[in-house]
């Protein structure tokens, strides 16, 4: 099907990982891409780069370094692309934002029990794991819904991981987040259906990646160790693998795949 629409991509996440390599992917696919990410000095030079090989493909990257659960700054940031889509509007065009991919690695990696209490779990930790890998998800897609942002067609895409279902000792607080991310994004699905939008919203369950996230897990050894054992391409998924399932998936105008938790892992999940 044709589409006179101008598309764009909203990755949070945009500067590292999956939701870079899916970035970049979108652009190659002739997505503008609005990009949110949490980077300090030494990552700075790297998101120059990602911003580079977007705009190297004909594409747009307007980028925000920022902490993607804070209110006031989702606010600029959401101000700031509806400053570039009226831009568009007024030269004629139609831009809408045709895929959001929340990919936001951000959490307390420690186990719930320990002798010493700032070794384990506390309130702030767990709070603050959940809104910025859960809760955030929902305050985005509302403000791009209720922004007009969004369109029919538009897909909601949140990464999850096996760790909804499974146990490692250092990731009980980010399991507990997916699980809650993973009920949101059903909760969205449901309600966009019900509105009538022809927005889909699903999770992306990858497999295990070699990321700088999984790198700051204390058992990553033993998980891509297990990982290669139990996968039955004998390998890793990658960035590009989850890249390529979005690319994919955004093809369709259609909003009947909704709702799911589609996995990514070349069979990983279901093989023990
Ligand atoms: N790597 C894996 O094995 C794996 C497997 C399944 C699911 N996932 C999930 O995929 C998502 C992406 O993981 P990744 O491995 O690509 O991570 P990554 O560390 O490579 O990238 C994380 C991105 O999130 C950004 N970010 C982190 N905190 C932020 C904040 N508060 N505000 C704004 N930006 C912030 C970083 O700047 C970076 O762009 C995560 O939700 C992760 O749990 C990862």
């Amino acid at each position: 099907m044709t589409d006179d629409r101008e598309r764009w991509a909203l990755i949070l996440g945009a500067s590292s990982g999956m939701g870079e390599a899916t970035g970049l992917a979108l652009a190659k696919a002739g997505y503008h891409i609005a990009g949110v990410h949490l980077d300090f000095r030494a990552g700075l030079t790297h998101v120059e780069e990602v911003k580079a090989a977007i705009v190297a493909e004909g594409r747009e990257a307007l980028f925000t370094n920022m902490n993607a659960a804070d209110d006031e700054k989702r606010a600029a940031a959401l101000a700031a692309l509806r400053q570039r889509f009226d831009e568009s509007t007024a030269a004629g065009r139609k831009p809408y934002v045709r895929v959001v991919m929340h990919s936001l690695a951000f959490g307390s990696l420690v186990p719930f029990l320990a002798d010493d209490p700032k070794a384990a779990v506390d309130r702030k930790k767990m709070e603050m794991t959940q809104d910025v890998m859960a809760n955030s998800l929902v305050y985005w897609v509302q403000d791009l819904h209720r922004g007009g942002f969004l369109d029919r067609g538009s897909k909601v895409y949140a990464m999850t991981s096996e760790g909804t279902s499974r146990v490692v000792p250092s990731y009980g607080v980010v399991s507990g987040a997916k699980a809650a991310m993973e009920s949101h994004v059903r909760q969205l699905a449901m309600e966009f259906a019900r509105l009538g939008t022809g927005v889909a919203v699903n999770s992306i369950r990858a497999g295990v990646t070699d990321t700088p996230a999984l790198r700051k897990i204390p058992e990553n050894q033993r998980m891509i160790d297990v990982t290669l054992a139990r996968n039955p391409h004998g390998r890793m998924t990658t960035t590009a693998d989850v890249a390529e399932a979005i690319v994919t998936l955004s093809a369709s105008d259609s909003d009947w795949m909704s709702g799911n938790i589609i996995s990514v892992d070349g069979g990983e999940f279901v093989t023990g």
